[in-house]
C-alpha cells in the first residue's frame, strides 16, 4: 500500500485519485479551495461523472480516501505525489501553466523524504524539464525526487470505467526505481494483464498529444466526408461503418457531428500545432482538423438558418442538448455555444433543454429559457435543434414531437432520428450525412 497525494481536485485529480484509493492505497485529495474541499467532505462532487459517487463513498467509508487543504502535509506524508491542476487555455490558445508552477514550487518547498513526483495534468510536450527544473530550485534541503509524466486518457462521461480499466497506461520515467513504485501503484491493472509501459517523460507527454489529435484528425475527417456524402446522396452511417470493418481503421470516433468541443481536443490540438512550430515544424493535418472544426460548427448554424427560411428573428427555437457529449454537465467549447449565439444574434427566442448541463450554460446565457424536460422545451416551438445525443433524445417519439411544435422543424446534428419517421411525419430536417434510412 502506497501513500499517494493527489494536488488538484478538478475532473483529472478527482477521478484518478479515487480511482486508485480503489485499487487499495491511502490517497489524499488536496486543494486549496476550501468550499470545494468542504463539499467533498460532506459527500457533494463538484462534477457529474457516472458512477464517481458512489466509488468516492465508498473509499472514503473504507478510510483510503481523504479531503484536504494540508498542502504540506498531504507533500510530506507522500510516496507518490501526482500533479492533477488545471491547465486551461489562455486568450493566445497556449495552455496556461501558472497552476503546475505554482503546486512545483510548494512541492519543492515542502519535500522532506524521496518522493515520486508525477504530472497527470496535461502539459505541451517538453514541459517535464521545466516542471522538475521549478521543483529543484525551490528544494533547498536537496531532498532526493523522481520527476515522471504519467498521461490521462479518461473520457468524460466514462471516466471512472476509463481509469478502472485502461487500454494502457504510461508511465514516463528516466528512474527504474520511480517506475517499479508506480507499477505498485497501478498493480491491480497489472495482475490483470493491462499494459504498463514504460517510456522517457517527454515520449509519455508526447503519446498523450499524439492520440488526442489523431482522435480529434479523425473526427474532422468523418463531418467532411459526411458534408460530401450529403451533396453526392450517400450515407455516412454506412461508409464509417463499412470504412470501420477495416482493422486498420477502426469504427471508433468516427461518427459525424457538430463538431467536437470539450476540455480537450480543442486545446490539445492547438498546443500540439503550437509546440510544432516552435520547432520549426507544421503540423498541417492536425491545423486543417482545427479548421474544419470550427467550419463544421458554423455550418450546423447554416443549416438551422436554411430550415427557418433564412432567419430566426422572433422565431421560438429550441436547443435541445447543451453538454459537449453525453453524460456530462460540461460545456466547454460545445458546439451548442455557437448555436444558441447565433440564434439570439438573429433574434431567436431561444429555449433550452440538457439533462445536465442546463446550470453550467445559465452562467453563459442568462437570458434564454430553460425547461426540464424536451417535451416542455419544444412546446409551441418553430423548430428544434438537437446537439448532444442524450439516450433521452434517441428515444424521442417524433408523433409527439409533431404534436407539440407549432411547425414540424428540425435539425439532427447527432444523427440519432429516424429519417424515415421524419418524412412520414412530414418534417422538415436536417442532419450530418444520413440522409438516407438505414
Ligand atoms: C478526450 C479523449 O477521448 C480522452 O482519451 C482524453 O483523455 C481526454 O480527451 C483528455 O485529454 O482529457 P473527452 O474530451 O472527455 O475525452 O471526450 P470524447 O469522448 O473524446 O469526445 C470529445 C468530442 O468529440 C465531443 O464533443 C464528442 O461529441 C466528439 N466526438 C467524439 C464526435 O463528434 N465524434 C466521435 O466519433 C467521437
Amino acid at each position: 500500500m502506497k501513500k499517494i497525494t493527489f494536488i488538484g481536485t478538478g475532473y483529472v485529480g478527482l477521478v484518478s485519485g479515487t480511482g486508485i484509493s480503489d485499487f487499495g492505497h491511502k490517497v489524499t485529495c488536496v486543494d486549496i479551495a476550501k468550499d470545494k474541499i468542504h463539499d467533498l467532505n460532506n459527500g457533494k462532487l463538484p462534477i457529474y461523472e457516472p458512477g464517481l459517487h458512489e466509488l468516492v463513498k465508498k473509499n472514503m467509508e473504507a478510510g483510503r480516501l481523504n479531503f484536504t487543504t494540508d498542502m504540506k502535509k498531504a507533500i510530506q506524508d507522500a510516496d507518490v505525489i501526482f500533479i492533477a491542476v488545471g491547465t486551461p487555455m489562455g486568450e493566445d490558445g497556449k495552455s496556461n501553466l501558472k497552476y503546475v508552477e505554482s503546486v512545483a514550487m510548494t512541492i519543492g518547498k515542502y519535500l522532506r523524504t524521496y518522493t515520486v513526483i508525477c504530472t497527470k495534468s496535461t502539459v505541451p510536450v517538453g514541459t517535464g524539464s521545466w516542471i522538475e527544473g521549478i521543483i529543484r530550485s525551490s528544494n533547498k534541503q536537496n531532498t532526493p525526487f523522481d520527476y515522471i509524466s504519467n498521461p490521462e486518457f479518461l473520457r468524460e462521461g466514462s471516466a471512472v470505467k476509463d481509469f478502472l480499466w485502461p487500454d494502457r497506461v504510461v508511465i514516463g520515467a528516466s528512474s527504474q526505481t520511480a517506475f517499479d513504485i508506480m507499477k505498485e501503484v497501478y498493480g491491480p491493472l497489472y495482475i490483470n494483464k493491462r499494459s504498463i509501459v514504460h517510456t522517457s517523460v517527454v515520449t509519455a507527454e508526447m503519446i498523450k498529444y499524439s492520440s488526442n489529435a489523431f482522435l480529434a484528425l479523425k473526427i474532422s475527417y468523418i463531418n467532411e466526408v459526411a458534408n460530401l456524402c450529403e451533396a453526392l446522396g450517400a450515407d455516412v452511417h454506412m461508409v464509417s461503418k463499412i470504412m470501420g470493418q477495416d482493422g486498420r481503421i477502426s469504427p471508433k470516433f468516427l461518427h459525424p457531428g457538430p463538431g467536437y468541443g470539450g476540455s480537450c481536443f480543442p486545446k490539445d490540438t492547438e498546443a500540439f500545432v503550437d509546440i510544432s512550430k516552435e520547432n520549426g515544424l507544421r503540423m498541417l493535418t492536425v491545423e486543417a482538423a482545427i479548421k474544419t472544426n470550427k467550419k463544421q460548427k458554423i455550418r450546423m448554424v447554416d443549416k438551422m438558418k436554411k430550415l427557418m427560411a433564412g432567419n430566426f428573428n422572433n422565431k421560438i427555437i429550441t436547443v435541445l442538448g447543451l453538454a459537449f457529449k453525453p453524460n456530462t454537465d460540461d460545456i466547454r467549447e460545445s458546439a451548442s455555444i455557437d448555436m444558441i449565439k447565433a440564434l439570439q444574434d438573429g433574434g431567436g427566442d431561444v429555449r433550452a433543454f440538457d439533462p445536465a448541463a442546463n446550470d453550467a450554460m445559465r452562467e453563459v446565457f442568462p437570458n434564454i429559457s430553460y425547461f426540464n424536460s424536451w417535451e416542455e422545451a419544444c412546446q409551441n416551438a418553430d423548430g428544434v435543434a438537437i446537439m448532444t445525443e442524450w439516450n433521452e433524445f434517441r428515444g424521442i417519439s417524433i408523433n409527439r414531437l409533431k404534436s407539440i411544435l407549432r411547425n414540424p422543424i428540425v435539425l439532427d446534428t447527432r444523427n440519432i432520428l429516424s429519417v424515415k419517421k421524419l418524412k412520414e411525419n412530414n418534417f422538415s430536417f436536417d442532419n450530418v450525412g444520413h440522409l438516407i434510412e438505414r
